[in-house]
């Protein structure tokens, strides 16, 4: 196995009294300046509190990740506005003025010009885990670091450290108390330092979003090269040119329910129905994904993750090709089903909750899985030993025990007519 890096051999010694936050003492004024910005006081003031170095009159300094940069103008307390500073050191709290005009935002942070941070979106970290819910690989967490919070997602660990006997061990999750070597990808790019060059700005932690708990206290350890090495390719036909020539409003259509609740049935005599009105359209079916490009997943709650995550970015594509997708998932988790929505956007997102009750899709048991599951040949079944977690607020609802597929497709035609997504000429 991987030999622990010092990082980890650190947070081992430290285990029992890691803080949730990293104090600033002499070490820390040691180090070079840096200031997450807390607020922005207008186009010429900002403040925050120093985590590390110390700041003078008149010193270059470089906003990240925007790269912006300008002369302090000004200093002072932020709880003694009347006296100015000539310099003003870690563990204070400051007001900074600008000479020129900056675009800096909340969670930038603010570096002298000479000695400034590091920017990514991809990390080797490591993490405590401290939630009793193990890690899932692939759920969007959120990351709390300085005065930024941004998305991330934890890939599967490469390896966690036995805290007893302090061996490394292949896993696929973290649970409660372990600790953990893993990648991170963040939905932006973070200003930060290594956690070994800086306790503060290469410390943060891992939060529920539904629950604001947090879940793991996380240390960067490095940038994966990866990040900086591909670059957004910009292209000349985009979505709206694509979209343009099919005369049409692309749109993810979203079906989520239980298996056999006529998701695919719905789903089909839709895109049947768009289709014979001149539309283009691509319609992404569970069990047929699952044949190709999902075919290595099963349905741990990790894997579904894991095949809803890839679901959304294919039907990005789909979206990005000009084209209306139709999405017949289960789906079960929301928080996979808001990531699809945050991925696609709201505006181009509409979740249809297939409303059949587990009754009703046992007692039809069209794949005969349902009778498989309950005589227990088939582990993890949605509804009967996993969950559904129906969704709170869909653009639709259809109700299969009083409507045929054929009346369910009529129904949500009229939906997207109503809303002008298609008109009654189609893509002619
Ligand atoms: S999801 O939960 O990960 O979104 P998906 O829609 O891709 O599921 O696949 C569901 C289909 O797989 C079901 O319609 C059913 O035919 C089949 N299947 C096989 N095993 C299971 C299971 N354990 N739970 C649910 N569906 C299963």
């Amino acid at each position: 196995m991987a030999s622990k890096p010092d990082l980890v051999e650190q947070i081992l010694e430290e285990y029992d009294e890691l803080p949730i936050e990293s104090a600033i003492d002499d070490e820390m004024r040691a180090k070079p300046f840096r200031m997450p910005v807390q607020k922005v006081l207008g186009q010429h003031a900002i403040s925050g509190l120093v985590v590390s170095g110390d700041i003078q009159l008149n010193d270059t300094v470089k906003t990240l990740p925007s790269g912006m940069v300008s002369t302090v103008k000004s200093l002072q307390l932020l709880d003694d506005a009347e006296e100015a500073l000539m310099s003003a050191h870690a563990g204070q709290a400051v007001m900074i003025t600008l000479n020129n005009e900056m675009a800096v935002s909340v969670g930038d942070m603010l570096c002298t010009k000479t000695n400034p941070c590091e920017v990514s979106d991809q990390f080797r970290a490591t993490l405590v885990w401290m939630s009793e819910d193990e890690m899932l690989p692939g759920r969007a967490y959120l990351m709390k670091i300085g005065s930024s919070t941004v998305q991330a997602r934890v890939a599967s660990p490469r390896y966690v450290v036995d805290i007893d006997n302090q061996k490394t061990l292949a896993a696929n999750t973290l649970r409660q108390k372990a600790i953990g070597s893993c990648n991170l990808s963040l939905e932006q790019k973070i200003a930060f330092d290594p956690y070994m060059d800086n306790r503060s700005t290469g410390r943060f932690n891992l939060v529920d979003p539904q629950d604001n708990q947090i879940v793991a206290m996380g240390f960067l350890e490095y940038a994966l090269r990866r990040a900086g090495n591909i670059h957004w390719q910009a292209l000349d036909v985009d979505e709206a040119a694509r979209a343009d020539q099919k005369d049409q409003r692309p749109v993810v259509l979203w079906f989520t329910g239980l298996s056999g609740s006529g998701k695919s049935t719905i789903a089909n005599a839709l895109e049947k129905k768009l289709f014979a009105m001149g539309h283009h359209t691509m319609l992404l079916d569970g069990d047929n994904v699952r044949h190709g490009l999902n075919r290595d997943l099963g349905f741990t709650e990790a894997d579904r993750i894991e095949n809803v995550r890839r679901v959304s970015e294919v039907s990005q594509l789909m979206l990005e090709a000009g084209l209306i997708t139709l999405v017949s998932f289960i789906s079960p988790f929301r928080s996979e089903r808001a990531m699809a929505r945050e991925r696609i956007g709201d505006r181009q997102f509409i979740e249809i909750f297939v409303n059949t009750p587990l009754s009703v899709a046992e007692e039809r048991d069209e794949k005969g899985l349902y009778k498989k599951a309950r005589a227990g040949e088939i582990k993890n079944f949605t509804g009967i030993d996993s969950p559904y977690e129906a969704p709170e607020n869909p653009e639709m609802t259809i109700n299969t025990v009083h409507q045929s597929a054929e009346e369910a497709a009529d129904i949500i035609i009229d939906f997207l007519l109503m809303k002008e997504i298609i008109n009654k000429a189609g893509g002619q």
